[in-house]
């Protein structure tokens, strides 16, 4: 296959890891004779500093043309620390988000044997626990009405669903539900809030049309607990934008290290894929960055934006490989022991898909 993907570096580590990830694409492409065409574009601080928008028209350009986009990270704390700044990083995301229609949000938490003593949670709690979250990110909270009052000293802002918005979503549930374990959760707030009230009144009139799917209506807030309690119970769980921001950071430690979850947003047209961790200002350059995320987020890309699964079970397999090793960066080293860098894993990766 011919396949052009708009690459997406941004800031931090963004560049590292990308750098790894495109490594062990290509060597992909070689093994299996595709030819990808990357496309750099500007994204987050680096937008702002070279052009003032961290998400420049000239780079939704190339994102609308490519098949796939694949981002590193966004934010720089020059920023965080700066609250009057009038362009943020983070915009450009929510822009990107919005203006390619990424309403779907897949954030899947597994966990790896070798890693099983690295969570923050005890052994036979989580081994088994193989979950995948939609969240919405194209709506709710984030996307709704803001603003100040009373001379500057209230302050709003409000959480708008459409049942479009929540059956879209819905309908990417209940179908990866139907390709897993059957079994859907919708996370909601249903007794507080009335936008959570018509999700759960949207899913139940969808269950009909998936007979098989056994559907669980939980609060966000008795989820947030059973997800350190039991995550093996849970397999989809479908939420909206802010309860999903939370509880997928929540279940993104789950694994051990935040360093290896990868993550999609799809549209009906787009589809952009990312590690979950952040731009990590302080590793910038140090080459300690972990790119296992990014590369399992490519792993993803292969599988569902180019319906190529052979090749994003070898891209798993020979990551599994690595961690069995132990080629891995300092965060999943014990005691101390000095780690390999971004790019020696990158390097070991490729040498196993094409020895
Ligand atoms: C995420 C991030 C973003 C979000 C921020 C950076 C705007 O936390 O992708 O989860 O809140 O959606
Ligand atoms: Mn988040």
């Amino acid at each position: 296959m011919d396949l052009k993907i708009a690459l997406l570096a941004g800031d931090g580590i963004g560049p590292e890891v990308i750098e790894q990830a495109v490594k062990v694409s290509d060597a992909i492409a070689t093994k299996f004779n595709h030819t990808l065409t990357w496309t750099p574009a500007l994204t987050g601080a680096a937008a702002i500093d070279a052009v003032g928008d961290p998400y420049p028209d000239e780079t939704h350009e190339v994102c609308k043309a490519a098949d796939a986009v694949l981002f590193g990270a966004i934010g720089h704390p020059r920023f965080d620390n700066d609250p009057s700044a009038k362009v943020r990083p983070e915009q450009g995301l929510l822009k990107m988000r919005q203006k390619l229609g990424l309403f779907a949000n897949v954030r899947p938490t597994f966990t790896f044997p070798s890693l099983l003593d690295k969570s923050p949670l005890k052994q036979e709690r989580i081994e088994g626990t193989d979950l995948v979250f939609l969240r919405e990110l194209t709506g709710g909270i984030y996307f709704g009405e803001r603003g100040r009052l009373d001379g500057g000293n209230t302050a709003f802002d409000t959480c708008t669903y459409t049942r479009e918005e929540i059956q879209r979503l819905a309908k990417k549930g209940f179908e990866l539900a139907m390709t897993r374990s059957k079994k859907l959760c919708c996370v909601d707030k249903a007794n507080v809030l009335e936008s959570s009230r018509l999700w759960r009144e949207t899913v139940q009139a969808m269950e009909k049309d998936y007979p098989e799917v056994t559907v669980s209506y939980e609060f966000v807030d008795a989820v947030a607990m059973r997800l350190v309690q039991w995550p093996n119970s849970y397999d989809v769980l479908i939420t909206e934008n802010l309860f999903g921001d939370i509880l997928t950071d929540e279940a993104s430690v789950i694994s051990g290290s935040m360093g290896l979850m990868p993550s999609a947003s799809v549209g009906t047209e787009n589809a952009l894929y990312e590690p979950i961790h952040g731009s990590f200002p302080q590793a910038t350059g140090l080459g300690i960055a972990n790119p296992l995320a990014t590369i399992l987020s490519a792993a993803m890309m292969f599988e569902m934006s180019f319906g190529l699964v052979e090749e994003g079970a070898l891209i798993r397999k020979v990551v599994d490989e690595s961690l069995a090793e132990g080629i891995v960066t300092e965060d999943l080293k014990e005691n101390g022991e000095k780690g390999n860098s971004t790019s020696e894993v990158g390097d070991y990766l490729v040498s196993k898909i094409l020895g």
